[in-house]
């Protein structure tokens, strides 16, 4: 595995009314908004900052790019899929990684594990040392990169470990925004941040639909299904279920507001991954004999929040 070592630049360069609520706008205000959706990676991630404040860290300058894709026949790039940039949101710290859901479907591998980790990692020595500083991670990603898939899963593992060590300090905050959605491991890493945002776009799952087909044929699920998938998967059934915290529009400013306001919220009192109880008691409440349908599901757990 590769570790922290492959970003070394990273660490030396580093130094230096939210509610649970669906927002809905007018036709004018929608046609006037800024798409996030439509931002690329980079441009999402710099959105975020204070103006002028955002650097980015282990850039493609830097070249630190897998060294696992060319033998597969696979172009590598030269950030990995992965940006991290450091800077103020509201005037607190905050480091923001995002992932390019365009190449290879923002799948984790080595390296781009490796830069997240490492982000998280200084973030959170940062505020043990008294500088508190948040993360955001904006998560267009199919989970573990299948080329590098043994390597992906324990960058997960590190993730996830990660963010559990940062969020008692400050608020780690996942925003799944784009059609890509959320899938596999990286759906673990976003059910322990503290806070999650969607749009009604965004998707979360731990299996996803390819891979289910795949496994348990058509019948069962079909991949190709839209209408299905969202409403399975999507922001406003993930939202309805109790299992996000806050539905926005496809709108930079919104988006921006959003992240802005739960920073300065800071941390949860008590983060969802620890709310063992409630959600042991849904699964004990569910009859695995019924035939579940969105619907169904969703009135389901609006009665056991
Ligand atoms: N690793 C590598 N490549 C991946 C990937 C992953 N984990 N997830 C998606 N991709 C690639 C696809 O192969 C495809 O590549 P191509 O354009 O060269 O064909 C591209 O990303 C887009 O994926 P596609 O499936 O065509 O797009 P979609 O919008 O219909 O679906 C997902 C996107 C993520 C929902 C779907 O790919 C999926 O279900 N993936 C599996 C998610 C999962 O269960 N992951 C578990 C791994 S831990």
């Amino acid at each position: 595995m590769s570790s922290l070592a492959d970003v070394a630049n990273l660490s030396d360069i580093a130094k230096g009314g939210v509610g649970a609520k669906s927002a809905s706008i007018s036709t004018r205000e929608y046609l006037q908004r800024r798409s996030f959706i439509e931002l690329n990676a980079r441009e999402r991630a710099k959105a975020l900052f204070d103006s002028e404040t955002a650097r980015e860290l282990a850039g493609p300058f830097d070249r630190i790019e897998s060294p696992w894709l060319a033998i597969q026949g696979v172009t590598p790039q030269a950030d990995d899929g992965c940006i991290v940039m450091r800077g103020t949101i509201g005037g607190n710290q905050a480091v923001v990684i995002a992932f390019n859901g365009a190449f290879q479907g923002g799948g984790i591998g080595e390296v781009s594990g490796a830069k997240l980790t490492a982000a998280l990692d200084l973030a959170c020595r940062d505020s043990e040392n008294g500088k508190n500083t948040s993360a955001v991670l904006l998560l267009e990603t199919g989970g573990v990169r299948l080329q590098e898939a043994n390597l992906g899963l324990a960058a997960v593992a590190e993730i996830i470990s990660s963010i559990i060590a940062l969020r008692a300090h400050a608020p780690v905050i996942s925003v799944i925004a784009g059609p890509v959605g959320c899938f596999g491991g990286m759906s673990l890493a976003a059910g322990v941040s503290s806070y999650i945002v969607m749009t009604r776009e965004g998707r979360l799952g731990l299996n996803g639909p390819e891979v289910i087909e795949e496994e348990s044929g058509v019948e069962e699920f079909d991949a190709t299904d839209r209408t299905l998938i969202w409403s399975i998967y999507g922001g406003q059934q993930r939202y309805n279920q109790g299992l996000i915290d806050v539905l926005v529009d496809d709108d930079a400013d919104q988006t921006i507001k959003t992240v802005n306001e739960l920073i300065a919220k800071g941390v949860p009192p008590i983060n969802r991954s620890e709310q063992v109880d409630v959600y042991r008691s849904r699964i004990a409440a569910l009859d695995p004999s019924t035939q579940w349908e969105p619907e169904s599901v969703r009135s389901f757990t609006s009665h056991h929040k």
